[in-house]
């Protein structure tokens, strides 16, 4: 492949993975089960990624193994409705045709893992999206590392990725421990925990203790510290397939107060204009209950719940799609809140429940922040 004998762009694509394993060291290449690229969104790839991708395409690049793409920077059947500029739409489009001529499927989604995609323990896999890097090593248990977005697309390319970091078992241990004497009730609290932890230990495998949490309120919290900091695996006693600490590991204890102070740092106490929901994207089960919370009481604001284009197909067959219709909702699919263009929408603050969201949505999207649980963004 580095020598250009399987053509050009699976040259260029080993030619990065070679890189990255000099860079790290890696002893040899391995086989990966699957690969997740990110950089969809024409919102945060811009004219250079476009042009890349349509360059690595018309090189007649197609990936190897199953590879699947991110959310992108509009739900591709209602862009309109939803007041997606035109421009913006024409050049999202040209990115989408340029991954799925290189085979890679068009899922749009940065929780694969709710729709059925799901590397085992101990899977080797190239996954680019953060919440779901932290969600893959954690909660299953696979083999990724933090990919970037030409790194993962190049291991969809040839198959294979280096060997280091976290394919690694040794590598895989935590050496901050946190006690958590809060009491965590809804998704909001974990990605709030979240959101204070990952700042504070970067880049280090947190290990959690004294918590319950079932995996909605995990994707919540990874996601938060994937953003807040760069956490690619934390875990949870006697929850997380794993449990991996050193003995001399540091702790930190997490108590009612840091979750108090942390809300109240991230909430501009402001009315919404758009409520946002599923950051990671929301699982059938979420939306569900947003649609029973929603049909017994209308929200004092629009709102989304971003999703997969599965996840709302299967909403819509339950009927929960009606019931946020009518309530001033929608079910948006392929994209999120943070990916597409909020402020070009017109939209100025924006409600979340998630503490990756909230982390976003000042930087990326110029928007100020009301977070909070569900019930309290939507009715504030
Ligand atoms: Fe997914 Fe967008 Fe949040 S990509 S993790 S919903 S910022």
């Amino acid at each position: 492949m580095l020598d250009g004998e399987l053509g050009e762009a699976k040259q260029t694509a080993m030619g990065i993975l070679a890189a990255l394993g000099k860079i790290y060291n890696a002893e040899k290449m391995i086989p990966v089960k699957n690969a997740q690229v990110a950089g969809v969104s024409y919102k945060t790839i811009g004219d250079a990624g476009l042009e890349y991708l349509e360059h690595l395409a018309s090189k007649g690049a197609k990936v190897e193994i199953p590879t699947f793409m991110n959310p992108a920077g509009m739900d591709v059947e209602q862009w309109k409705g939803m007041g997606i500029p035109k421009d913006f739409a024409e050049k999202q489009i040209k990115i989408l045709d340029a991954y799925k001529k290189m085979g890679i499927m068009s899922t749009y989604t940065c929780a694969p893992y709710q729709i059925g995609i799901r590397p085992g323990k101990g899977e080797h896999v190239a996954w680019a999206e953060s919440s779901a890097v932290a969600f893959a090593n954690s909660v299953l248990g696979a083999r990724t590392n933090r990919e970037g977005g030409p790194s993962a697309l190049s291991a969809g390319i040839c198959g294979v990725t280096p060997y280091y970091g976290l394919h690694i078992d040794s590598n895989r241990v935590a050496r901050v421990k946190v006690k958590v004497e809060a009491e965590l009730k809804t998704e909001n609290d974990f990605g709030t925990m979240g959101y204070y932890i990952g700042k504070l230990v970067g880049k280090e495998y947190p290990a959690f203790h004294g918590i319950k949490a079932d995996e909605i309120q995990l994707k919540l919290l990874g996601a938060a510290m994937a953003a807040s900091g760069a956490v690619p695996l934390f875990y949870v006693k006697d929850i997380t397939p794993e449990y991996v600490v050193t003995d001399d590991a540091e702790e930190i204890v997490f108590t009612e107060n840091e979750l108090k102070e942390m809300k109240e740092e991230i909430d501009s106490r402001e009315k919404p204009d758009l409520v946002t929901l599923g950051c990671p994207h929301a699982s059938i089960d979420e939306i569900k209950k947003v649609a029973e919370l929603v049909e017994k009481k209308k929200p004092t604001s629009k709102f989304w719940i971003c999703t997969a284009r599965k996840t709302k197909e299967e909403a819509e067959k339950l009927g929960y799609d009606k019931i946020i219709k009518e309530a001033g909702g929608i079910i948006v699919a392929d994209t999120c809140m943070v990916v597409c263009p909020l402020k070009e929408m017109g939209f100025n603050i924006t409600g979340a429940n998630s503490g990756k969201a909230a982390k976003y949505l000042p930087n990326m999207c110029k928007q100020k922040v009301a977070y909070g649980d569900i019930e309290d963004i939507l009715y504030r």
